[in-house]
């Protein structure tokens, strides 16, 4: 879900309807705005695009005049995507002022405190854990202790009630009562402010921000902002600032925040230059954000590469894991950790580790590994891989882990995020920011990164200075391959279509290709809605190989490697009951066409640096499916590029 609100000098609906379509990526279900307006507060909500919620508010720009508005883009959890549904939710405080709230995340004791609230004679309009926290602070609106202070009122009330919540949460509310100010608030769930002139941004996502101003706060857990701003003259005595101080300066528009913790302790919060370029997430001339960022691995996994390793003398400078270096390399065992795509990354992570540094290691999906009851031995050293740094599965592993002692370690994307954060150390990705839902870039840099840590445990375990700089050479070409790799774009294409109508395929490889085939799949099932499987080649013949009939597509991972023979030997398998071929393989491999009906190249490299070229023809592979089936391949239905709930 994605959140954006707006207090200013400028109209609140058409900027944050702007910045609602910079966070459709993360839920596009539904949609909705609350702006404060000179008579009260007026309310859109629509289920779908927010194009649709765009409409509904340009069909009636008299209605929604106002400087101060909430606006949020959904994903359902509780409750089905329906308009009752979509937020903003609302609260009426004892003498009738009307409380707007947006919320990511979960109240987990929503339904104790709803039952509360029925009792106080609340009555609810939506089955979302969300609007029992804007009722919970309609209730105590009046009530707050400070309630003499009206312009402090609501930042109390927010206060209270998040002292009786359990979960995440990032929200923003406003009240008509205090027809200048914001309250937003966060624990577990991302949100940031933009400090612009005469005006603060709020959104759960920097994207949202940078449009206005590159000056941010981050919240951190715990943390209450109010932000106000207004016309000196017109601000009433709900102004929530000094108003004979602003009248002094001489500028019609006054702006004012503060910060604090939930037990109202006030905190300082330094306002930094946002580390993100506009132009880097626009689409810059492709068709969709996916494609784009397809074709950009080459530069991004560069930019990974620059400056930590060093190919004459075998060296590998990992400056995130500071001093903690140490202590990976005499782990007594790496649990990779991770969801989806990330987790597809963890496992070549296994493979990289117990092969070039003979560390045991395991990996898991964090959602299980969470809940297991884990056994952390002494040395255990846990690794949360993720793009966006806030999957919450992810990170309440990583919590557990930690708990339990293991020392954490991260391979995230997104500078400044929970996961960044809550971990001891880590390797950020460095791969620019990653629009599409379906996972490219990122993952490539998940396995860059994992091969260098695993090379550096390795340099210093046992292998030869020779030996690494060898890999480290070619580790420093694959930028180079990944570009003539997806110069095949159209030829990949052209295969596409001639299977695309086909519903069902397989998915194969062996070793280091298995967790690759898993990826290749995923990718199809994720943006063209064909169903496959992906699995070890080996497996086939206990079960899956009952499924393939005459012009059944399966993809084989065919590179030339260890065990080259057994999977050309499982093409037969495939061909002889008339399944159709697809093959990823070693350029020069002529053996291969003999068998395959399609043949997509990649350069010859060692086998554990295989995975980062082989599932580049996978990637786009997926994407054509998906383009030809006439998918919005950057919003597949049903997914959030972030899930930010367990
Ligand atoms: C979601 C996305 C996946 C992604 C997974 C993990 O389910 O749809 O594409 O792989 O989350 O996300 P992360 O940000 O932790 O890598």
């Amino acid at each position: 879900c994605g959140i954006v609100a707006y207090v200013g000098n400028k109209q609140a609906a058409p900027l944050l309807v702007e910045g609602l379509k910079r966070l459709e990526y993360r839920g596009y279900d539904s949609a909705g705005v609350a702006i404060t307006t000179p008579q009260g507060v007026e309310y859109a909500r629509s289920v779908g695009r927010v194009s649709v919620l765009e409409d509904l508010i340009t069909a009636e720009p008299d209605r929604y005049r106002g400087t101060l508005g909430i606006a949020h883009t959904r994903w359902a959890t509780h409750g089905e995507p329906t308009e009752q549904n979509a937020h903003p939710h609302t609260g009426t405080t004892k003498s009738g002022h009307t409380i707007s709230l947006v919320h990511n995340g979960i109240i987990e004791n929503y339904r104790a405190l709803r039952t509360y609230l029925e009792g106080k004679g609340h009555v609810f309009t939506s089955q979302t854990d969300t609007e029992v926290l804007a009722k919970l602070i309609a209730e105590l609106y009046e009530s707050a202790p400070e309630s003499d202070n009206a312009s402090a009122a609501l930042e109390t009330a927010v206060q209270t009630a998040l002292r009786e919540v359990t979960g995440a949460y990032a929200i923003a509310v406003t009240c008509t009562n205090e027809p200048h100010t914001l309250v937003a608030a966060r624990k577990g769930s991302p949100l940031m402010i933009g400090v612009a002139e005469n005006a603060y941004v709020v959104a759960s996502d920097p994207s949202a921000i940078v449009a206005h101003t590159t000056q941010a706060i981050t919240l951190d857990d715990y943390q209450v902002a109010r932000l106000c701003a207004g016309p000196v003259d017109g601000w009433g005595q709900n102004a929530g600032i000094d108003i004979a101080a602003a009248k002094a300066t001489g500028k019609p528009w006054a702006v004012d925040f503060r910060t604090t913790t939930i037990d109202n302790v006030e905190v300082t919060q330094q306002v930094t230059e946002l580390e993100i370029d506009l132009q880097e997430i626009e689409l810059g001339g492709y068709e969709h954000y996916m494609l784009k960022e397809i074709m950009e691995q080459p530069e991004a996994i560069r930019t990974c590469l620059t400056g930590r390793i060093d190919t004459r003398e075998g060296t590998i400078v990992l400056g995130g894991l500071s001093n903690l270096s140490r202590e990976l390399v005499r782990a007594k065992r790496i649990i990779l950790s991770a969801q989806g795509t990330a987790y597809h990354a963890g496992l070549i992570g296994e493979y990289l580790f117990e092969d070039l540094a003979k560390m045991p290691s395991v990996a898991h999906y964090a959602s299980e590994f969470r809940y297991r009851n884990p056994i952390i031995e002494e040395g255990s050293v846990i690794i949360s891989i993720s793009q966006s740094g806030e999957t919450a599965d992810t990170l309440a592993a990583l919590h557990e882990a930690k708990d339990r002692g293991a020392l954490a370690l991260g391979a995230v994307n997104v500078v400044g995020s929970t996961m960044s954060r809550d971990t001891d150390a880590g390797v950020y990705l460095r791969v620019g920011p990653e629009i599409g839902v379906a996972s490219t870039k990122a993952f490539v840099g998940q396995v860059a990164v994992l091969t260098m840590m695993a090379l550096y445990c390795g340099r210093r375990r046992f292998l030869a200075p020779e030996t690494v700089a060898d890999y480290l050479r070619q580790l420093e070409q694959i930028p180079d391959h990944i570009a003539t790799i997806v110069k095949q774009s159209d030829m990949i294409r052209d295969a596409v279509e001639k299977v695309v109508d086909r519903d069902n395929w397989l998915f194969l490889g062996r070793g280091y290709s298995y967790p690759v085939a898993m990826e290749g799949a995923l990718k199809l099932k994720e943006i063209s809605y064909i169903h496959a499987e992906g699995m070890p080649a080996a497996e086939m013949k206990h079960g899956p190989i009952a499924l393939i009939d005459d012009g059944m597509p399966v993809v084989f991972i065919a590179t030339q490697g260890s065990q080259y023979d057994k999977v050309i030997s499982n093409i037969e398998e495939v061909k002889a009951r008339g399944g159709r071929v697809l093959a990823v393989a070693t350029e020069g491999d002529t053996q291969i066409e003999k068998y395959a009906d399609f043949v997509f190249r990649v350069p010859h490299v060692a086998e554990a640096l295989q995975p980062m070229l082989t599932v580049v023809p996978l990637q786009l592979l997926a994407y054509h499916a998906a383009v030809l089936r006439g998918h919005d391949v950057d919003k597949p239905r049903n997914l959030a590029k972030s899930v930010t709930v367990e």
